[in-house]
């Protein structure tokens, strides 16, 4: 798929902007804090209906607009999902509430129509590589769950549904704990909500174990071949709760041994977990707290046997990163039967001579790709030549090159 007009009206330092893309790469130039990253938030946005960059969704809509009591961003994207177009809209309407208070409300349109978000999510899919994304692997457990959860949502039709069921049930089963905790009462009142996490964590669970499964083979062929047949990588899905059986001899196991789930169906692992729920009951209650669940799972990997968020090097993170990112393109194609859009946020500066090659080697295969620079010269003349270039500047973008041919053709 591909964007084929981008319209953006308050978002960030963009107060207006209308823009048709064409169907390959895309150069964006421009110098620090112009809007380079903001444009491919944007884009982002259209995919996950969140950003990468932060959880508050009102640091998106300009500031100056914001100031309002009642403030609008607005996001259009314009695309081609094989041979069909649609046209998708997100609003980001920031009205008051209280006295002096603001409160954000998401509104998306597509086609036309308002929709929920978890019907929506999938249809226009992006694939983002920013710098900042070794946090993936150097972060915390959560940052790994965001990543699985961004990725499964933009590609398993139900996911963010699922996702969401989860999360509500979690918060009302945690206060339910805290209270039976502090209170005393009635326990089989638990019994509803473990029926609802153990349904929706399941359907997470096996989401997670097929997703990583066809995931890490994809990287590793990637990751192969980038480390110039040095390093193999693996993905290591930790569910918190396992759905499996740990015989003593698994336990002796070395960590890097590959556990295979794929076995496993949703009602096994429904099953399971609502048992071992019931056992973890009292502690549970002791601790407030749901301690098992797709909440706490956990994503590890490994080069050559090595943990890469404990021992990797700089580059080694790196470079699983960009295998991880390239798998992540190749499967949502896989699975969805469309190309992904690629935003790439500054990521030549980061990468030596020979991935930065073989990365833009690779932009040949996808049908759209957008690529932020400081500096043109980051790619080789070769690359420019071919790609259409933008420059960035205070919020505005201006195709580069047409300018000049205008002026010669006045002068005709
Ligand atoms: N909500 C907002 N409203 C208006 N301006 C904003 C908002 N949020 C961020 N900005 C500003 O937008 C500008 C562009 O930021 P952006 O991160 O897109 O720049 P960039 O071109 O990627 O720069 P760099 O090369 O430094 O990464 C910055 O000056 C930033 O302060
Ligand atoms: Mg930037």
């Amino acid at each position: 798929m591909y964007l084929t007009h981008l319209s953006l009206t308050n978002f960030r330092n963009f107060a207006r902007l209308d823009l048709d893309i064409p169907r390959r790469v895309v150069l964006l130039v421009g110098s620090n804090a112009q809007g380079k990253t903001s444009f491919l938030e944007a884009v982002y946005f259209l995919a996950a209906f969140t950003s990468f960059q932060t959880h508050v969704d009102r640091q998106l809509v300009n500031f100056i607009e914001a100031k309002k009591p009642l403030a609008v961003g607005r996001l259009v994207a314009e695309y081609r999902r094989g041979p069909s177009a649609h046209r998708l809209e997100v609003r980001l309407v920031l009205e008051p509430v209280g006295v002096n208070g603001q409160r954000l409300r998401k509104e998306i349109l597509l086609d036309g129509v308002k929709r929920p978000l978890a019907e929506v999510i999938g249809h226009f899919n992006a694939v983002i590589f920013v710098p900042q994304m070794t946090q993936i692997i150097e972060g915390g457990p959560e940052e790994r769950r965001r990543y699985l959860n961004l990725a499964l949502a933009q590609t398993f039709p139900s996911y963010a549904q699922t996702l969401n069921e989860y999360s509500q049930a979690l918060t009302q089963r945690n206060a339910l704990l805290k209270m039976l905790n502090e209170r005393g009462g009635d326990q089989s009142q638990l019994a509803f909500w473990d029926e609802t996490i153990t349904r929706n964590g399941a359907s997470i669970i096996l989401a997670r174990i097929t997703a990583v499964q066809e995931i890490e083979k994809l990287a590793a062929r990637v990751h192969h071949s980038l480390t110039r047949q040095q390093e193999v990588l693996r993905l290591n899905y930790l569910p918190a709760y396992d759905p499996l059986p740990h015989p003593e001899r698994q336990i002796a196991m070395p960590l890097n041994t590959p556990l295979d789930r794929s076995m496993l169906t949703l009602e096994e692992i429904q099953q399971g977990f609502l048992q071992r729920l019931q056992e973890a009951r009292s502690e549970e209650i002791a601790r407030g707290v749901t301690t098992l669940g797709p909440h706490r799972d956990e994503l590890r990997f490994q080069a050559n046997g090595i943990d890469l968020s404990d021992y990797g090097s700089r580059g080694q993170v790196r470079t699983a990163l960009l295998a991880l990112k390239l798998a992540e393109i190749e499967w949502m194609k896989a699975r969805t039967g469309q190309w992904p859009v690629l935003l790439l946020d500054e990521m030549l500066a980061e990468l030596d001579t020979q991935r930065r090659a073989d990365l833009l080697a690779y932009l040949e295969n996808i049908e759209q790709a957008l690529l932020t620079t400081t500096d043109l010269k980051s790619f080789s003349p070769e690359f420019v030549e071919k790609a259409e270039k933008w420059e960035v500047e205070s919020g505005t973008v201006r195709v580069m090159g047409r300018g000049q041919k205008r002026k010669d053709a006045e002068k005709d």
